[in-house]
């Protein structure tokens, strides 16, 4: 959800912040018409390893709109049948922001139409090294065979394990980098690059991004003829 801050700067806002804030609208744009549409797994990259590093300011004023969200947001997400999902170092937030999404995870946790997953205090780097660090423990301790160790394993042990690897990944503001996201799940995933900033991602943008995929020819390795005999 990239593009925040430029977005406030073209509005004369001086402060990032408001790009955040109308970036939550956006949040709610997509989550509500990916229900509507029957996407069934949507992530989102909220909050990166990298972006602690920003100033202090900026980082309260994005924990606070993540509560202030969560709270918001709740009831929605528990009428609309969401479930509210998280990968990244959720022992890293701050206790109140822990808390609301503990509790909204546990209160949507038996929804099933839609599953929304928020990256926080996420970086695939990280996530792929905390996994190695638990697969090779296991393994010492005698829990695990080294040759029982697979791609289907691998897939379960990460913190998406049970989410199926991404078909479309949709990075907004012109940048056209990974930036340290789903490095592993995205092995096969379609990429959609679009210029518009993430406040201004609305509905008509989503779709846009959809029906593009939807014309893609997704081969897996194999030829054109292959898939279609
Ligand atoms: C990147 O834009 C965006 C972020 C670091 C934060 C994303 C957060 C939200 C959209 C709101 C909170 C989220 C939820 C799930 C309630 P940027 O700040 O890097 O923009 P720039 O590249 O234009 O500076």
């Amino acid at each position: 959800m990239d593009g925040n801050g430029r977005w406030a700067k073209k509005q004369n806002f001086k402060d990032r912040i408001f790009g955040h804030q109308n970036g939550t609208k956006a949040v709610r744009e997509v989550i509500e018409a990916s229900r509507e549409i029957g996407v069934e797994y949507l992530t989102l990259y909220a909050f990166s390893t990298e972006n602690w590093s920003r100033p202090k300011r900026e980082v309260n004023a994005l924990m606070e709109l993540l509560v202030k969200s969560l709270k918001d947001e709740r009831e929605q997400l528990i009428r609309n049948g969401i479930r509210l999902n998280s990968i990244g170092d959720i022992s890293s937030l701050p206790g109140n922001c822990q808390k609301e999404l503990e509790k909204v995870k546990e209160l949507t946790s038996l929804n099933n139409k839609l599953v929304v997953t928020l990256a926080l205090s996420y970086s695939s780097r990280w996530e792929i090294t905390e996994t190695i660090k638990s697969i090779a423990r296991d393994a010492a301790d005698g829990r695990l065979d080294p040759a029982a160790i697979d791609e289907a394993f691998i897939n379960q042990r990460l913190h998406t394990g049970g989410i199926p690897d991404p078909e479309l990944l949709i990075r907004t503001s012109g940048e056209q980098r990974i930036s340290n996201y789903l490095l592993w799940q995205i092995a096969y995933t379609e990429l959609y690059f679009t210029d518009t900033l993430w406040p201004d991602f609305h509905r008509e943008e989503y779709y846009k991004a959809l029906f593009d995929y939807q014309q893609r020819e997704r081969r897996f390795g194999k030829t054109s003829e292959q898939l279609n005999t």
